[in-house]
């Protein structure tokens, strides 16, 4: 048990993303009860019953698959309910559908008198952020989304096997959309102390093409599992996992979330992928990292894009 304090986490969305993020709690043992919440009612209470019958491998915990008024006393809300992609469908193709979807989840977890914090990691997940802040009127440290946490982990990843180093020694960041207007932060990657350019030639063709590749490949990664098999689901577990960690344990730990941007950066009132301290209040602040040039225009353009995305459908907010 990591933290002794009583805690509850309430899941909305048990499908992929939704119960694999239960599977990996039970297993990490983050809260003393779990809420499973989908309009697929026999989903989640399978779900429950599933999972209760894991406890005794890993230690107390209380599951149910409850209802909106459980929401009251919880600590943290994960919402991974939602349509997902479909292959060749980008996420940006989902925001319609989402945003209805969110419009009647969020008013049922206000009106059961929830205070705790909201993650989001359904897609688009900057813009339903944004729409969870904006629909839930809670303060902005309280709606987190997921970002571009899972395009971190895959970028540190590769990187890791590209100079064969534990990626846990890679720090490294994906910043911006979620999605495809992503970018790499080439400038603040460093392998244990080392910067990429006491690493390699980044003057280099060659290499310069080799970390174009693997950028892609973060990029693009998404794509390929869905048509290998459908959708992503364990790495954004685990990733909610670790962001479950550093809320409720309080670790002011740095992590690539979806937050308000109030100035930094040079933008304004969007939710996008930027570094900040997360602890038991949410969201502590933002990190406003050097950015070369080159990054800087590719994130106010990312950040327009979402905009832009957003704009035809403001009037459901
Ligand atoms: N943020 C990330 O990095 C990331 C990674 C992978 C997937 N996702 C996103 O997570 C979302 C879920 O993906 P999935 O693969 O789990 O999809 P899924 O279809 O397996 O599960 C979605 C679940 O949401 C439920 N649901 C739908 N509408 C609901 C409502 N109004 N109230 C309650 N429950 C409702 C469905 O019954 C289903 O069980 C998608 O939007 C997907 O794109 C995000």
């Amino acid at each position: 048990m990591q933290s002794q304090k009583q805690s509850r986490i309430v899941i909305i969305g048990t499908g992929a993303v939704g119960s694999s993020y239960a599977f990996a709690l039970l297993n990490h043992h983050l809260t003393n009860e779990l809420v499973l919440i989908d309009m697929n009612k026999e989903k989640a209470a399978g779900d429950a019953l599933d999972l209760n019958h894991g406890i005794p491998f890993a230690s107390p915990m209380k599951i149910w698959a409850g209802d909106y008024e459980d929401c009251r006393d919880a600590d943290l809300v994960v919402i991974t309910a939602g349509a997902n992609q479909a292959p060749g469908e980008t996420r940006l193709d989902l925001i319609e559908k989402n945003l209805n979807i969110f419009k009647t989840i969020v008013h049922q977890i206000m009106n059961s008198g929830f205070n705790g914090i909201i993650l989001v990691a359904t897609n688009p997940v900057d813009i339903l952020s944004y729409a969870t802040w904006k629909l839930s009127g809670l303060p902005k440290e309280k709606v987190i989304g997921s970002g571009t946490i899972l395009d971190t982990s895959r970028f540190r990843f590769l990187l890791s096997q590209y100079f064969n180093v534990d990626p846990r020694n890679i720090h490294a960041c994906i910043m911006g959309e979620h999605g495809d207007s992503e970018l790499p932060v080439w400038s603040h990657v460093h392998v244990g102390s080392r910067t990429l350019k006491d690493l390699v030639d980044v003057e280099d063709q060659n290499v310069q093409e080799e970390l174009n590749g693997l950028f892609e490949q973060v990029k693009n990664a998404a794509y390929e599992i869905i048509r290998l098999k459908g959708a992503t689901y364990y790495a954004i577990a685990q990733g909610l996992i670790r962001l479950t960690r550093a809320i409720l344990n309080n670790e002011n730990s740095i992590l690539t979330v979806s937050t308000l941007m109030q100035g930094q950066y040079g933008l304004d009132d969007l939710y996008i992928g930027a570094p900040a301290i997360l602890n038991q209040e949410g969201l502590r602040e933002v990190i406003e990292l050097n950015l070369s040039l080159e990054e800087h225009v590719k994130l106010k353009k990312s950040g327009e894009q979402l905009k832009e995305a957003l704009a035809p459908f403001r009037h459901l907010l």
